[in-house]
Order: C-alpha cells, then sequence, then structure tokens
C-alpha cells in the first residue's frame, strides 16, 4: 500500500463513523454506503461531482448510475479510461431525495475533498455541476470570477496549490443532460479540452 493509498483510506474511515454529517442517519437507516471516490491514486485529472444518488450510495461507486453511463461516455469519446482518473463528490452520503446539497452539507464534507486533492494532487479539476464548480472555484481563490456555470462551462482556470498550479475547469453535470438532451452536445465540445491533458 502506498502512503496515497493509506491516506485515502483513513478519510474513508473516517466518513465511515462521521456521525456528526446530517446524512449519516439517513445512510445507516437505509444501509447505503459513503461514496468516497474511486479511481486512481495517481491521477492527473480529478472529477469532482456533487453528491451520491441511489444506485452510488447502494454500491459505495460514484457515478455508476444514468449520470454515470453519460459520463463514462464522455470519458470514451475524448479516449480516456475511466480508471486512470480519480472520480468523486462533494459530498459523500446521499440527500434526501437526490436533492441539492446543503450548505451545511458542504461545509461537513468539503474538507475530506481538499483532502483528497492534497493527497492526488491532480494537475486538472474537472468540476461537473455548479456546486462542485463554486465550491472549487472559492477554495482557489476565484470567487470574483465566479459567474453562472452557463457562462464558465469549458474555459480554464488556473489555481495554485501546495504543490503547484492546477488548472480547474468547470463543466455541466452529466445528469443535467438527462433532462436536456442539448446538453450533451455542449459536455462532448467541452470534454474535448481534456484530449489536452490525457
Ligand atoms: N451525481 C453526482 O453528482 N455524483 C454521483 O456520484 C452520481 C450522480
Amino acid at each position: 500500500m502506498t502512503e496515497r493509498d493509506r491516506l485515502l483510506k483513513e478519510i474513508k474511515e473516517e466518513v465511515l463513523v462521521l456521525k456528526e454529517s446530517p446524512l449519516y442517519l439517513f445512510r445507516t437507516t437505509n444501509k447505503y454506503f459513503p461514496v468516497i471516490g474511486e479511481g486512481s491514486h495517481e491521477a492527473k485529472i480529478v472529477f469532482i461531482g456533487e453528491a451520491p444518488g441511489r444506485n452510488e450510495a447502494k454500491t459505495g461507486r460514484p457515478f455508476c448510475g444514468s449520470a454515470g453511463k453519460i459520463l463514462d461516455d464522455l470519458l470514451a469519446g475524448v479516449g480516456i479510461n475511466r480508471s486512470d482518473v480519480y472520480i468523486t463528490n462533494i459530498v459523500k452520503d446521499r440527500p434526501q431525495n437526490n436533492r441539492d446539497p446543503l450548505p451545511e452539507e458542504i461545509a461537513v464534507y468539503g474538507p475530506f475533498l481538499d483532502r483528497q486533492i492534497d493527497i492526488i494532487q491532480p494537475k486538472i479539476i474537472a468540476t461537473l455541476g455548479r456546486y462542485s464548480m463554486g465550491y472549487i472555484m472559492e477554495k482557489f481563490g476565484l470567487s470574483d470570477i465566479l459567474r453562472p456555470i452557463s457562462e464558465l462551462h469549458g474555459e480554464v482556470f488556473e489555481g495554485k496549490t501546495s504543490y503547484g498550479s492546477v488548472l480547474i475547469i468547470p463543466f455541466y453535470h452529466p445528469a443535467a443532460a438527462i433532462y436536456n438532451r442539448s446538453l450533451i452536445e455542449i459536455l462532448k465540445k467541452d470534454f474535448a479540452i481534456l484530449k489536452k491533458y490525457r
């Protein structure tokens, strides 16, 4: 086990017993799993979604339902293997009825995401949806240029980390394309930028 494996496993163990989370009781009552993240611990690209849905909470795997199918297709379209990237969410437990994450949930789980980024040290952070975009832009001091996702999707921003610079690329959330098919073409076009960084 590498040092990265060990540090990421620590996160998993801490989230498992995170009784202070407003979602802990909902998880344990439903025998759900927390969804910590999946993929390469050496990944150059980390994808960050919002929160697990039902399929994810039942399996403990991120993006394994219908949004995951769209993400898989987008990755395949730009020749990226899912196993070469790391996929996670800001919120690690399923919110009731798939509602949007609440600020207090983002506050509880955000520090775990921060640690995952510090451990994996990606070159690219690809945010999926407006919540992860907002969180990451703020984290990297880019709040001033934060705009609606309709204006920022597909743009590349630079953030500074303790290990050097990181490129931040906001994407629409793949689930949005389930209800609005025109977003698929926009997502495909935006994902094309990742070919440069594979
Ligand atoms: N939507 C997300 O934001 N994350 C998942 O893991 C699944 C669906």
